[in-house]
């Protein structure tokens, strides 16, 4: 069957590292029913732009341009701009990925105008609603006609919540393909020698999340922790832009020589830094998923994570935005290698692509 019509919709920055491999595997079929819709939500070039070249996929078809806000305001934005496009565009499936506004926002708008949605990480939950993240996947669940589910623990969940289990598909973690398509291309000395770094001899950070960068006293905390840690050895630590504005207004110091804070790095950088990290500080999802894939330790900053198969058989552990809790887990990150879960095998889009283009969403 070739009479098929995607939207593939993204916003922010690891939503487009879920899409490229899907883009490419639908591309396969047939390229011209595929349309690219961007929501503007992330517009840095290196939050955003950056991640379409490398990843080789093309420019947006549409970029709905909406920009930073409340959340209130990101979402409805969103909304009403997506609300225009699918007047004029009607697609047969909206797909949409992982768990940022943009995912909510658009699931909310496709399923009153009546057109099916297909959610790619779906049935993650951390079961902390004090996430925006965690009420934007449960939202986005209940609404998708197909859900593609990346790990054993989240078609659990979704059966839990009474999904009915010929909506749900598990396919594994789609992250892992692109991580395999780009790896081998990277010059990973090349990356290594430009930031002056050696393969297992520093610490890569990043750090975002609202609950660790938006308040005063617990990122003077975290940053007294890696400015501790970089006084053993070199942290690296590539900043999204709300941690650098928060730094800023916090009035926190200008990093001591152990600890080095860059701007937000392109797909490939990350990467190659990742792979050849001894460790990785994240509050991120993804990163979370990447280090197990790579089989790299991880410690993640936040009391709990809605990806429980990092924990149980990644390489990721837990730890408080505090002192001994972070030091603590930085000494003891070794030797954690995990082993890679069932289905983060590099084929997940290949299982998604061909599901969506074979099924009729119904009624
Ligand atoms: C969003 C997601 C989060 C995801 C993260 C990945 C939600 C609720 N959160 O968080 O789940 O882990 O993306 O990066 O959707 N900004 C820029 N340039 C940009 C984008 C943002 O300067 O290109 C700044 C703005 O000050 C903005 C702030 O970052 O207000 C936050 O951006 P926003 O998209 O609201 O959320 P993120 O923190 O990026």
């Amino acid at each position: 069957m070739t009479d098929f019509d995607i939207m593939l919709v993204a916003g922010a920055r690891p939503n487009f590292v879920k899409l490229a491999p899907l883009y490419k595997a639908l591309a396969a079929w047939e390229k011209e029913l595929l349309t690219i819709v961007h929501t503007g939500q992330h517009y840095d070039h290196s939050m955003s732009g950056s991640f379409f070249n490398e990843l080789g996929i093309p420019e947006p078809d549409v970029n709905l341009e909406v920009g930073s806000g409340s959340h209130a305001e990101q979402t409805a934005a969103i909304m009403v701009r997506f609300e225009r496009l699918l007047r004029q565009q009607a697609p047969r499936w909206v797909v949409v990925f992982g768990d940022v506004n943009s995912t909510v926002a658009c699931a909310l708008v496709a399923a009153k105008a009546g057109v099916a949605i297909a959610h790619v990480e779906a049935g993650l939950r951390s079961r902390d609603w004090s996430m925006p993240e965690e009420i934007n996947r449960i939202v986005t669940d209940r609404l998708s006609h197909r859900l593609y589910a990346p790990s054993r623990d989240a078609c659990e969940n979704l059966a839990q919540e009474g999904v009915p289990a010929e909506r749900v598909r598990f396919v594994g973690n789609i992250m892992v393909d692109t991580l395999r398509t780009q790896l081998p291309t990277i010059d990973q000395n090349k990356i290594l020698a430009d930031h002056h770094l050696e393969a297992r001899r520093y610490v890569l950070v990043t750090l975002h999340r609202p609950s660790n960068v938006d308040d005063r006293e617990t990122l003077t905390r975290l940053w007294a922790a890696l400015q501790a840690a970089g006084r053993y050895e070199t942290v690296l630590f590539p900043a999204h832009p709300r941690t650098q504005a928060r730094l800023v207004e916090f009035g926190l110091p200008v990093p001591t020589k152990g600890l080095r804070v860059l701007e937000p790095l392109p797909y490939n950088s990350f990467l190659g830094l990742m792979a050849n990290a001894r460790v990785v500080v994240t509050d991120s999802g993804g990163v979370q998923e990447e280090t197990t894939a790579l089989g790299v330790p991880c410690v993640t900053v936040r009391p709990n994570t809605e990806r429980p198969v990092t924990l149980t058989e990644g390489t990721n552990r837990l730890a408080r935005p505090e002192i001994p809790s972070l030091l603590e887990a930085l000494g003891e990150a070794d030797g954690r290698r995990g082993r890679v879960p069932e289905l983060w095998d590099g084929h997940t889009a290949e299982r998604i692509a061909k599901d969506l283009v074979q099924e009729d969403p119904g009624p």
